[in-house]
């Protein structure tokens, strides 16, 4: 029996028994005995994190990162529940490609992370034809997305909801109306006015949104809202869930941090979609994620080769990596007082699980032993050395950061 102990937890000096990969015991430091003592002196501890959105590019995009790669960077981050949206080369909208991601997570990381893929909603991601989920649930997805490209015919879209609602299954709409956001690099603003470039209103997220939450509420299903940026959003999301919608919604660490200047002057590696907004969206946002209006963190991340965003900016993929660096800056916020410590154990692995149906530790007897200790003090520089994506398009890339995850157990079992 393995026993974990002087690890903070929530304030507290905590013991942690672990047997045959699950919670045997948690009490008070010096409280517990166990075969095996692992000493978290200094450390926080906290259970596995989920990431409910992310894109790991295999198949068909290996050079900016495979499943193996992806998952590495997914355990230095923290999570040992790790959901992939279907926009892969194929697409994953056969149950032949679900086997395949899956088979590609036991292969490289046999204990975990683990792997939970998303299967694509309609065919080739094209919104027309809806795929056959029943058989993507069967080979293992567990919610369904047509990820970066909305449907834009809302009667499919519905169908799309429907069958999904049958089968168990949430939709996840990235909400982004296909005609204001087509050809957009950023947030449209006095900074995109400067600088020239083409913007995305937050209104083209809004309304979106808001024809999910009336099929929601018309058809008495859920749905999830993928990456909240805009205060507007976060307004009708609040309205919404008053009124008793089914609606759930997550945001990103870099919503709720940078605004539409970190753009600079054409960095690329701060361009991602939905775009980074304003100081007003990031005060919303933050609220919304205190309160429980948005329920849930993901990172998104999206990694990309440095020659595909070493390009002029409007040529250059959106997207960021995060998995590495998402406890880290988010318990930034725990630092600034605007989250607590209880807030990211609810916002990074209660809810999402509750949503998705996947485990969950809340160092119950019996629960799963995933967790993992942070280091609050590490200070380290977030470089292509330190990271473990393939990938290391962020618009933290050279800086410094204050807090690490230092040792990661995923089912009783030391990952490092
Ligand atoms: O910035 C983004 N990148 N947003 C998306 O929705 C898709 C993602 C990607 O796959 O690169």
């Amino acid at each position: 029996m393995l026993r974990i102990t002087n690890a903070a937890y929530l304030g507290e000096l905590r013991d942690v028994l672990v047997e045959n990969g699950h919670i045997a015991g948690f009490g008070p430091a010096g409280s517990l005995h166990g075969e095996n003592t692992f000493d978290a002196k200094g450390r926080k501890l906290f259970p596995g994190f989920t990431d409910a959105h992310t894109h790991l590019r295999e198949p068909g995009g290996e050079w900016k990162e495979t499943i193996a790669s992806g998952l590495d960077a997914a355990a230095h981050g923290g999570f040992v529940s790790v959901m992939c949206m279907g926009n892969t080369n194929p697409v994953n909208e056969e149950a032949g490609v679900t086997r395949q991601m899956l088979d590609s997570a036991s292969a490289s990381w046999p204990h975990g992370p683990r792997l939970y893929p998303i299967g694509a909603a309609t065919v080739g991601l094209k919104g027309e034809e809806l795929t056959r989920m029943h058989e993507l649930k069967k080979a293992g997805c567990v919610a369904i997305s047509n990820d970066g490209k909305p449907v834009a015919n809302t009667e499919i879209f519905r169908r799309v909801m429907e069958y999904a609602a049958d089968l168990g299954m949430i939709v996840i709409d990235h909400c982004e109306d296909p005609f204001l956001a087509v050809n957009t690099h950023m947030n449209e603003g006095i900074t995109s006015g400067i600088l020239g470039l083409r913007g995305q209103p937050d209104v083209a997220e809004t309304i979106q949104a808001a024809r999910s939450i009336f099929l929601a509420e018309y058809l008495n299903i859920p749905v999830h809202i993928a990456h909240v940026s805009a205060r507007k959003t976060v307004d009708l999301i609040a309205w919404a869930k008053q009124r008793g919608v089914k609606v759930t919604a997550e945001t990103t660490p870099h919503y709720l941090l940078l605004d539409e200047t970190a753009v600079g002057l054409y960095d690329t590696n701060a361009k991602v979609n939905p775009p980074l907004r304003t100081q007003a969206d990031i005060a919303s946002l933050r609220e919304a994620v205190k309160s429980g209006v948005i329920d849930i963190l993901v990172t998104d991340h999206a990694p990309h080769a440095v020659h595909e965003k070493e390009v002029p900016f409007d040529r250059a993929p959106n997207g960021f990596t995060g998995m590495d660096l998402a406890v880290s800056l988010t318990y930034d916020l725990v630092r600034q007082n605007v989250l607590s410590e209880e807030d990211l154990i609810r916002l990074w692995a209660v809810r999402p699980a509750e949503i998705f149906g996947l485990p969950c530790n809340q160092f119950r007897i019996g629960d799963p032993a995933d967790f993992f200790l942070f280091d609050p003090e590490e200070e380290w520089t977030v470089s292509r050395e330190t990271l473990h994506s393939k990938s290391c398009n962020t618009p933290w890339l050279g800086q410094k950061l204050c807090g690490r995850v230092s040792n990661l157990w995923i089912g009783g079992y030391q990952i490092f």
